[in-house]
């Protein structure tokens, strides 16, 4: 698998809501290589704090050779990402990690909360482009997205909108969508059996969906975030641990793992 360390030119910031900021690199060697479910290490600052590269799933390509990362301000290396400026350089390594497994898009479910839903988008815009290249009626993968409330959903179910799609919006206080959880939202919906899940969002999030899936039968990725240190398998700070005993790592065996060879509950 190809990676790249490379400095690059960031396009633009866009500011989506108070604490959520969508980067645009030009990064055409590493956006050509890139697969839904993958992430970039980013260095955040260009001295020595933080020392080590942050890790961000890609949020989106595009054919003109642009890369998006989407992120929440959290502390100190996200912050300073926030402040970067258009025609600045910024240093990306990768694409890094394994990506997603596309099944059929019209039994796909993307399953993503809060800051999961970052890395659906450039997963729907794979199975659309499967589908039109089928040369049929585009067929169209099921979204459900769910964030605390209106402010922090709506601009991202915005995006998933422009590319024809109908999102299952919930939020945990009823503002946009649904009043409740993606799992409820998940639950009421007449799934085929065949229909496989593809999910990324907070750890009790994605727990719960890898449950109903056990019960189902269903087939389910998910995507996991640990806190990494080096993003390609060196210093194995990114453990997690296996429902068959031992440990896998996250950067360089996943971030995408089927949810049922993992241990969920400890
Ligand atoms: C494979 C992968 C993909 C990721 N993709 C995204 C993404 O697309 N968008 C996004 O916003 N974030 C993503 N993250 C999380 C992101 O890497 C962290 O939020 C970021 O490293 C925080 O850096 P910081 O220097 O701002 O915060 P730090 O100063 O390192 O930490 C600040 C606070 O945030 C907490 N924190 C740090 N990392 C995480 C984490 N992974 N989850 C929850 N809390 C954390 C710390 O415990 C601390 O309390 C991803 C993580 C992984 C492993
Ligand atoms: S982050 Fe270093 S081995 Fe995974």
């Amino acid at each position: 698998m190809s990676q790249f360390q490379q400095k690059v030119e960031l396009v633009c910031s866009d500011r989506m809501t108070e604490d959520v900021v969508r980067l645009t690199f030009n990064a055409p060697t590493i956006a050509v290589h890139a697969r839904p479910g993958q992430f970039v290490m980013v260095q955040t600052s260009p001295g020595k704090d933080p020392l080590l590269r942050r890790p961000f799933s890609i949020h989106q390509v595009t054919s003109e050779g642009y890369l998006q990362i989407l992120f929440k301000v959290l502390g100190k290396g996200t912050d300073l990402l926030a402040q970067v400026r258009a025609g600045e350089q910024v240093s990306l390594l990768g694409p890094l990690g394994n990506g997603f497994t596309l099944g059929l898009p019209e039994t796909a479910c993307l399953i993503g909360g809060g800051m999961g839903i970052a890395p659906l988008l450039f997963l729907a815009t794979r199975f659309l482009q499967q589908s039109s290249s089928d040369n049929v009626a585009k067929k169209m993968p099921t979204v459900i997205l769910g964030a605390r409330n209106r402010t922090e959903l709506e601009p991202l179910v915005d995006d998933f909108q422009e590319l024809g799609i109908d999102v299952l919006a919930a939020t945990d206080d009823g503002s946009f969508g649904y009043h409740g959880l993606v799992t409820d939202v998940l639950k009421k919906l007449n799934l085929s059996p065949s229909a496989g899940i593809y999910c990324c969002g907070p750890r009790p999030m994605m727990a719960a969906i890898a449950h109903l899936c056990q019960i189902e039968n269903r087939a389910c990725q998910v995507s996991v975030e640990t806190v990494m240190a080096c993003g390609m398998g060196a210093c194995l700070g990114c453990a997690v641990p296996l429902k068959a005993g031992g440990y896998t790592h996250v950067c360089s065996d996943g971030p995408i793992f089927e949810a049922e060879k993992l241990l969920w509950s400890l």
